[in-house]
């Protein structure tokens, strides 16, 4: 049976282009979603002309998103609770879904080197309140470059940091991030971790700023990740 296609909601973004392009090069089937379908299959045909023979098709966001066992969202944070509302029909218990939001000040008018509060606590514990019951929040990519990703002259050389409460959940998003030359998942714990990883995007841009670089994150004396 050939695999089913990993789902990237808002895929037609920054974020959302650079993961296809990587996953799509590793040979995983990719469909990217936007709230309009027609930009979801342009999307697929800028990915198509830098990938040869990438598997990777578009749709509307909701049906992109059916059946998929795990799918990503690369929303930014004022977008992010719209986004889950309109995918409550579509999305089904046992599905997981893979959160990359960072609630930056940009997002509202402020400073990218600034977070937001949220009263949950972090994005991604907002994402598990607002998907339906029984799908599986985690999250992950937050210190990841788009632009770095989207570039396959690029040799990645970072960590991915994977926070979430179902280890199973999390280890199926390390199965994917495990195909892309370069990267390398981490568990970074529970969901409640994610604030923590979520702040680090502000410290990163701040530093690429700083030092006209595109830094991310590697985690030293770790050998092999525990899930
Ligand atoms: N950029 C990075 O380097 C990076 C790195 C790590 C994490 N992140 C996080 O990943 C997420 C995506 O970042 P990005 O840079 O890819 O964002 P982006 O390019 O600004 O937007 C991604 C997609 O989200 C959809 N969208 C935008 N505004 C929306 C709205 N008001 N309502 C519903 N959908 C909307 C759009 O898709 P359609 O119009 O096609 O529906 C858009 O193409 C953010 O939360 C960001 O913090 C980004």
């Amino acid at each position: 049976m050939s695999e089913p296609p990993v789902p990237i909601v808002g895929g037609t973004g920054k974020l959302g282009y650079g993961l296809a392009v990587r996953l799509a090069a590793a040979g995983v089937p990719v469909r990217i979603g936007s709230r309009r379908a027609e930009s979801a299959t342009d999307a697929a045909e800028r990915v198509r002309d830098v990938v040869d023979d990438a598997d990777v098709d578009g749709a509307a966001n909701a049906e992109c998103v059916g059946g998929a066992p795990l799918v990503l969202m690369t929303v930014p944070f004022d977008a992010q609770a719209a986004t889950l509302k309109d995918l409550e029909e579509a999305l089904q218990p046992g599905q997981i879904v893979v959160d990359t939001t960072v609630p930056v000040a940009a997002t509202m008018g402020g400073k990218p080197t600034r977070m937001l509060g949220v009263p949950q606590g972090s994005a991604a514990e907002q994402a598990q309140e607002l998907v339906p019951d029984g799908v599986r929040v985690v999250s992950a990519f937050h210190t990841v470059s788009a632009d770095e990703l989207g570039d396959l002259e690029v040799e990645l050389d970072e960590d991915v940091l994977v926070c979430g409460d179902d280890r199973e959940a999390k280890q199926a998003l390390a199965a994917l991030v495990d195909r892309v030359p370069g990267l390398r998942p981490v568990n970074a714990g529970r969901l409640e971790s994610s604030r923590l990883v979520e702040g680090l995007t502000p410290l990163l841009i701040g530093i690429n700023i700083r030092h006209r670089v595109s830094a991310g994150v590697r985690i030293t004396g770790l050998s092999e990740s525990r899930w």
